[in-house]
């Protein structure tokens, strides 16, 4: 179980949405400006959109249990190496990615539909962590890696200022 710090600074924005269909998208579209700025290349900020979609999705369907009320929070970090993507539900289960899916099946319908998204979430980034935070919820993690981007923006001055006295 990992002890929940938030960093609040330049580069670190979060999303906090009820689990309502749709509202996925506003994640979505946020991280791929945030990704813009920080300069990630246009194919993966295609990646990284089909990954927070997929993540928020399972986070209100599965996590939230399609509960209007109980929120699903993205935390988003540009760093210079990797951005980075949290999202944190309600729920509690770690999840089992499939380590192969015969898409084939899936499309001819010899296999039950569904059961996509952890797959492709796992294609699509550089690295994948699931965990329990401390005051409870699920969170997973998603990495993609950033080839020393640097951004127009004055995001690293006066950086640092910590919600809860650390750093990641
Ligand atoms: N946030 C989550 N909390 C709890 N269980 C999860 C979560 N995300 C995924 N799961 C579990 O992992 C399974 C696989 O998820 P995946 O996204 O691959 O498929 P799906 O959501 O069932 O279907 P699809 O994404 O293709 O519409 C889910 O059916 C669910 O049991
Ligand atoms: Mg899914």
């Amino acid at each position: 179980m990992k002890e929940k710090i938030t960093i609040l600074d330049k580069r670190t924005i979060e999303v906090n949405l009820p689990s309502v269909d749709g509202y996925e998208r506003i994640a979505m579209e946020s991280s791929a400006s945030f990704a813009k700025i920080g300069g990630l290349a246009r194919d993966r900020i295609e990646d990284l959109k089909t990954a927070v979609s997929e993540a928020c999705l399972n986070a209100m369907e599965h996590g939230n249990k399609g509960l209007p009320e109980a929120r699903v929070v993205v935390n988003m970090h540009l760093g210079h190496k990797n951005f980075r993507v949290w999202v944190k539900d309600e729920g509690n289960e770690i999840p089992h990615i499939p380590s192969t899916i015969d898409i084939r099946r899936k499309v001819e319908r010899l296999e039950p539909p569904g059961g996509l998204g952890l797959y492709l979430i796992q294609q699509l980034v550089d690295r994948v962590d699931f965990s329990e935070e401390a005051d409870g919820g699920h969170v997973i993690e998603m990495v993609l890696k950033m080839d020393n981007q640097t951004t127009p923006y004055p995001l690293d001055e006066n950086q640092t200022q910590t919600a809860m006295g650390g750093a990641r």
